[in-house]
């Protein structure tokens, strides 16, 4: 039977694997203090902890909690930041859920450990509600009934699931154990080409946009692309004949965040700055997609940027505080927010300097708060599909 609960925020933390030793401080007076003060306390932890403390920082941070990040990156890098971490034992992931999950999984995986002689690396996420409205879309109990259904009409060992790294560890390991990867916004395409070496279709999920993107970039046709609606009971809205036709069966999920650009906005830019270029995230929708000149993570937004000469025009359709941030250090280019509505990540900005400061004193007076810890089989199962992210580029 198809599952009809919404997986929301609060199912998310209530099934998740969480270690929380008693905090030595509450966070409440945290919140009132100055973010001066926060940042020179934070950066006193930061002078006692040394190397035993990485601070992994998500491009769509707020400057001033990015400013304390040892490395930031899109979700790629700092995956990889995670998975080459030698000498720290702990990780303040500011970033979101999924995020912290995966740098639990690859932080701790059996070769690191042993490394390390079984010691474990801490992954602290400071606020634990910065979830990721797109992951929450999708619930491991939805996928596995999309797959029995799916196998009642089609070969499923004709299919590879392949998911967004936005996404519950649940379906990361979901995806391992079925010959499926991980991907991000920097490999989809790689990932997409991947599977198609082994079958002749993909699931991927929770990410309609990217998945649909993608594809379309490699001559797949919309009408290939059925969408599985999750609340659906029936073959998730769709003809069994039509997913039979399928060359990629796509989860209708989408990001708050992205979905907010719309083709209009690239008609006004257009119209009111000629010259400009529209530099977009692949989570934004079709139209808005086929209409950009460039697109990208936001690694690549960045370094897209960087690497323009003085006097470029850009409009940036991704969230608010990077856009803010390019602008601010590119004042030789023009840029401009792809939106006249504000589109910020409102999970991502859940931290900021108080949670940061609370985690870290804690931390330095030997109280762990806030500690992701993914659970043992689905970490292991997780891994499989986080290895061939990697390997896979
Ligand atoms: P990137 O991997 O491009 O950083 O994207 C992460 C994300 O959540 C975008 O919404
Ligand atoms: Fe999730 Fe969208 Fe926020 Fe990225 S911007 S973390 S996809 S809600």
């Amino acid at each position: 039977m198809a599952a009809t609960l919404a997986f929301t925020t609060a199912k998310r933390l209530e099934s998740m694997s969480t270690i929380t030793s008693s905090p030595q401080f509450d966070l409440q007076p945290y919140k009132s203090l100055e973010n001066e003060e926060l940042t020179a306390r934070i950066r006193a932890v930061r002078d006692q902890l040394g190397p035993e403390l990485l601070i992994l920082g998500h491009h769509y941070q707020q400057d001033e909690v990015i400013a304390e990040a040892d490395l930031r990156g899109d979700s790629y890098l700092l995956s990889q930041n995670a998975a080459d971490s030698t000498d720290c034992r702990t990780i303040v992931f500011c970033g979101v859920h999924f995020m912290a999950e995966t740098a639990d999984i690859l932080g701790n995986r059996p070769e690191k450990l042993a490394e390390r002689n079984g010691q474990r690396v801490n992954v602290i996420l400071p606020d634990l509600a910065a979830g990721c409205s797109m992951a929450d879309m999708a619930a491991i109990d939805q996928i596995e009934d999309a797959w029995e259904q799916l196998g009642e009409v089609l070969d499923t060992d004709d299919v590879t699931p392949i998911t967004y790294i936005n996404s519950a560890a649940s379906l990361k390991a979901f995806v391992g154990r079925h010959g499926g990867m991980v991907c991000t916004s920097s490999n989809a395409r790689a990932a997409l080409e991947w599977a198609f070496k082994r079958t002749g279709r993909v699931m991927f999920f929770p990410d309609q946009h990217l998945g649909r993107n993608t594809a379309l970039g490699m001559d797949i046709s919309e009408a290939q692309m059925p969408v599985w609606n999750p609340f659906d009971d029936d073959l998730g809205g769709n003809t069994a004949a039509a997913l039979q036709a399928s060359k990629v069966i796509l989860w209708q999920g989408h990001c708050s965040v992205h979905q907010m650009f719309k083709a209009q906005h690239v008609a006004m830019f257009r119209e009111q700055h000629p010259g400009i270029k529209i530099l977009v995230h692949p989570e934004c929708p079709r139209e808005v997609f086929e209409l950009a000149d460039e697109s990208g993570s936001t690694g690549k937004i960045i370094k897209t940027v960087e690497a323009a000469p003085p006097g470029s025009k850009w409009a940036i359709g991704t969230e608010l505080h990077l856009v803010n941030r390019l602008k601010q250090q590119h004042p030789e280019q023009e840029i401009h927010f792809l939106s006249p509505v504000v589109c910020m990540c409102a999970t991502m900005y859940r931290i900021d300097l108080a949670h940061l400061c609370w985690v870290l004193e804690n931390l330095a007076a030997g109280a762990l708060v806030n500690v992701i810890e993914v659970d043992e089989e689905t970490a292991r199962w997780s891994l499989v599909a986080l290895e061939r992210m990697l390997e896979v580029k």
